[in-house]
C-alpha cells in the first residue's frame, strides 16, 4: 500500500464535509503521514549535519504552499482521494499535441474540445507552453519560466481558462516539469552570467575542464550528432557549464537543496494552474556523480521521492509521470522501490513495450518481445502505464542485448537491421523513417518518423499501390489495438488518428533542420478532418477504427489497468497474445505481426482453460468466435479482442 492510499483512507471518514477546515486538517495530516519518509529523503541527500536549517526552511515551505492552492483545486483534490485512482480506469484514453501545430493556440485549442469528445479522447498532453528562447529551444523544453505562458500560445488567463473547462468535462490535464534543466536564458542563468555567485552554484560550473574532463570519462552523449560532449562553456560567465542535452539547456545542480526548495515551489505552481498529472521530463538524469553515467543514480530517486512525497502532501490529487527511456529494468524503479514502493511516480511511459512493438513490426515476428516483457518485474499496485506507439520523440531500440542473444541473433547486427529497415536502407522496406543521432563510434542510432510513414502509408501512397497502403491500415489498426488494451494509459499522437504522414518543413526552419525529430510532429489536419464523416478514404478508415476501439474500450471495465495482463505464449512466431482478467470475465487480445494468415488450435485454447462457446465474441467485430475445423483462423495484421464471460 503507497503513501496516498493511506491518505485516502483517512480523508474518506472526513469526506462528507469539504470545508476548508476538514480540508486543512487533512493536510496536516497528510503532512504527518509522509513527515517520515520526506525527512529520510531529504537528510540522505543533504546531510543533517550541515542541512537541518534547510530542512526547516522546507518545513515552513509546505503549509504556505498548500495555503495558496487554489479553493477549487483544493476541493477537487478531495474528490480524487475518495474517487480512486482514476488513472487506472478503462476510461481514459490521451492524446499527445504541441498546441500550435494543433490548432494555433490555446483558444484555438478550447474550441476544438469537441474533436476529443468525439473521438473519445479525454487526457491531453500539451507540449511545452511556457516561455522559451526565441532561437532553438527543443520544442519548448529549454525553458525560460516554469509557469509563464508563451504569447504564441495565449495568456495564463487562456490556460486557466481551458483547464477551468477541461475540468467541468471531467478531462485531464497533462503538462511538463522540465526538472531537469533551464534554458540559458532563464533568470537564475542570467544572473549566473552576470557573475552572481549564488546562481552559479543552482547550475553545475566550472572554472576549467579538469572536473568536466573528469565527468566525460562515463558519461554518455545524448545528442551526440548535434551537442556532442555535456558542458558548455560561457564567454562572459568564464566558466564550463554542464549541459547534458543542448549547449542552451543547462542542467540544475540538486546537490544544492536551494535549487530543491525552488523547484518544488515551482512545481507545486505548475499544479496550481489546474494540471492533473505532471510530466517529470528527463528525470533519470536529476543527479550527477563522477565516475558514474549520472544516470539512473539511487539519489535521482530519493529526490523524485522527495518531490513526490512533498507534492502529495500539498495537492494530493496531482499525480506524477516519469519520463524516463531508459533500460528496461530501470524504468520499472520510477514507480519506487522497496519503502518507497508506488511512491515516486504513478504513472510511466512504457517504451519497452513501444519499442519491441517497432521490433516485431520490422522482424514480422514477437520473439523479442515474448523473451523480454515476462523477465520484468510486475510494476507496483496503484501504477500504471502511458502505453503508446511513438510520442513527440524518436524510438530508442531500449531493449536488452542479452535477450536478442538469447534468440541466437547478434545483437549488434539485429540493431543494425531494424536501424536500416526504417531509415530507408532496405529496398524492400515499405517502412519511410529517418535515422536520428547515429552514433559511428558505437553503432547506435534512433529512428524518426510518423506512424503512418514507418508502417509503410506513404509509401503506398507514393506507389500507387493499394496492397501496401491496405497492408499500412491494418499495422495502424493493430497497434492501436495493443496501446487501448494492454493496461494503463494509452497516449495517442494527434495526427496518427488520421494516418499523418511524415512532416519534411522543418528542413526549410534554421531552428529545426538539425533535429529531424521535427518529422514526426505534423500539423493537425482540419481540411482532412471535415471530410471523415463524409467520404470513405484512407484517414476515414484509420479515424473510424479507433474510434470505434476507444468506445469498446470505454464500456469494458475489463480494459481498466488492475496489474491483470499476462502474456500468453504461442509457439507460432508471428503472434503476440495477452490476457486481460477479472473476477467475471477474461479478454484475450491476439495480434498477427505477419502479413499471411496464421492458425491458432483449440487445444492451445484448451490449454489455457479459454473456453471457446456460444459466448464467446470478439469485441472488434462483435461476432461470435467459431473455430472451423479446430482453429481460429487469424489474417495478416489482424486483430482479435475475444471476451469470455465466465
Ligand atoms: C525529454 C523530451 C525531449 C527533450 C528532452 C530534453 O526527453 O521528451 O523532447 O529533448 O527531454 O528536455
Amino acid at each position: 500500500m503507497n503513501q496516498n492510499s493511506l491518505h485516502k483512507i483517512i480523508a474518506k471518514s472526513k469526506l462528507h464535509t469539504l470545508d476548508a477546515s476538514t480540508n486543512d486538517s487533512l493536510f496536516e495530516l497528510r503532512l504527518a503521514g509522509n513527515l517520515t519518509l520526506i525527512k529520510n529523503l531529504y537528510f540522505s541527500l543533504y546531510p543533517e549535519a550541515h542541512h537541518a536549517k534547510d530542512f526547516e526552511k522546507l518545513l515552513m515551505l509546505l503549509p504556505k504552499l498548500f495555503k495558496a492552492r487554489p479553493a477549487d483545486l483544493k476541493e477537487q483534490d478531495l474528490k480524487r482521494l475518495k474517487a480512486g485512482n482514476w488513472y487506472q480506469s478503462e476510461n481514459i484514453v490521451g492524446m499527445q499535441l504541441y498546441v500550435d501545430n494543433f490548432n494555433k493556440d490555446l483558444n484555438g485549442l478550447a474550441d476544438k474540445l469537441n474533436y476529443f469528445e468525439n473521438i473519445g479522447v479525454n487526457f491531453l498532453h500539451l507540449m511545452p507552453i511556457t516561455t522559451r528562447p526565441k532561437a532553438e529551444n527543443d520544442g519548448g523544453y529549454a525553458v525560460n519560466s516554469y509557469t509563464e505562458v508563451d504569447k504564441k500560445y495565449g495568456t495564463k488567463k487562456d490556460l486557466l481558462s481551458l483547464t477551468k473547462r477541461l475540468r467541468s468535462k471531467n478531462m485531464y490535464l497533462m503538462l511538463d516539469f522540465v526538472v531537469n534543466h533551464t534554458s540559458d536564458e532563464f533568470s537564475w542563468a542570467k544572473k549566473a552570467v552576470n557573475g552572481d555567485e549564488k546562481y552559479q552554484k543552482y547550475y553545475y560550473t566550472f572554472p576549467n575542464r579538469e572536473i568536466p574532463n573528469a565527468f566525460e570519462k562515463t558519461m554518455p552523449e545524448v545528442f551526440p550528432e548535434t551537442a556532442p560532449g555535456n558542458f558548455t562553456y560561457n564567454e562572459d560567465m568564464q566558466q564550463w557549464v554542464m549541459t547534458v542535452f543542448n549547449s542552451y539547456q543547462w542542467d540544475l545542480n540538486y546537490s544544492n537543496p536551494d535549487v530543491f526548495l525552488e523547484m518544488l515551489t515551482n512545481l507545486v505552481k505548475l499544479s496550481d494552474l489546474g494540471v492533473d498529472v505532471v510530466r517529470f521530463d528527463a528525470l533519470a538524469f536529476l543527479w550527477k556523480k563522477l565516475g558514474t553515467t549520472s544516470q539512473n543514480l539511487p539519489e535521482a530517486h530519493s529526490l523524485i521521492g522527495l518531490f513526490r512525497m512533498c507534492l502529495q502532501v500539498v495537492a494530493p490529487g496531482v499525480i506524477l509521470l516519469a519520463e524516463a527511456i531508459v533500460a528496461p529494468t530501470e524504468i520499472i524503479k520510477y514507480f519506487g522501490e522497496n519503502e518507497m514502493k508506488g511512491n515516486e511516480c504513478e504513472v510511466a511511459y512504457n517504451a519497452t513495450l513501444m519499442a519491441l512493438l517497432w521490433d516485431s513490426i520490422a522482424t514480422t515476428k514477437t520473439q523479442l518481445l515474448n523473451k523480454s516483457i515476462p523477465y520484468l518485474p510486475t510494476k507496483p499496485k496503484d501504477t500504471t502505464w502511458i502505453n503508446y506507439i511513438r510520442c513527440h520523440d524518436d524510438i530508442g531500440l531500449g531493449f536488452e542485448d542479452q535477450d536478442i542473444y538469447h534468440l541466437g541473433l547478434d545483437a549488434q547486427e539485429h540493431r543494425k537491421f531494424l536501424l536500416n529497415y526504417y531509415c530507408q536502407k532496405l529496398d524492400w522496406s515499405p517502412a519511410k523513417g529517418l535515422l536520428f543521432m547515429y552514433n559511428p563510434k558505437t553503432g547506435d542510432g534512433r529512428i524518426t518518423g510518423s506512424g503512418a510513414s514507418l508502417l509503410g502509408l506513404e509509401t503506398g501512397i507514393e506507389k500507387n499501390d493499394t496492397d501496401l497502403i491496405a497492408t499500412a491500415i491494418r499495422k495502424i489498426k493493430m497497434l492501436h489495438s495493443i496501446i487501448l488494451s494492454y493496461g494503463g494509459i494509452p497516449l495517442i499522437y494527434a495526427g496518427d488518428e488520421i494516418g499523418t504522414l511524415n512532416d519534411y518543413s522543418y528542413q526549410k526552419d534554421s531552428n529545426k533542420k538539425e533535429d529531424n525529430r521535427w518529422v514526426n510532429r505534423p500539423n493537425q489536419d482540419w481540411k482532412v478532418i471535415e471530410t471523415l464523416d463524409k467520404k470513405e478514404t484512407s484517414q476515414s478508415r484509420i479515424f473510424h477504427t479507433i474510434k470505434n476501439l476507444i468506445a469498446i474500450r470505454k464500456k469494458n471495465p475489463i480494459f481498466a489497468d488492475n496489474n491483470n495482463t499476462i502474456l500468453q505464449q504461442h509457439h507460432n512466431p508471428h503472434f503476440l497474445i495477452f490476457e486481460r482478467t477479472s473476477e467475471k470475465q477474461r479478454l484475450l487480445v491476439i495480434c498477427n505481426f505477419d502479413g499471411n494468415v496464421h492458425t491458432i488450435e483449440k487445444y492451445w485454447f484448451d490449454q489455457i482453460n479459454f473456453a471457446i462457446n456460444t459466448k464467446t465474441r470478439d469485441l472488434i467485430s462483435n461476432k461470435t468466435i467459431s473455430l472451423s475445423n479446430n482453429v481460429l483462423e487469424i489474417g495478416g495484421h489482424e486483430t482479435y479482442w475475444i471476451l469470455n464471460t465466465m
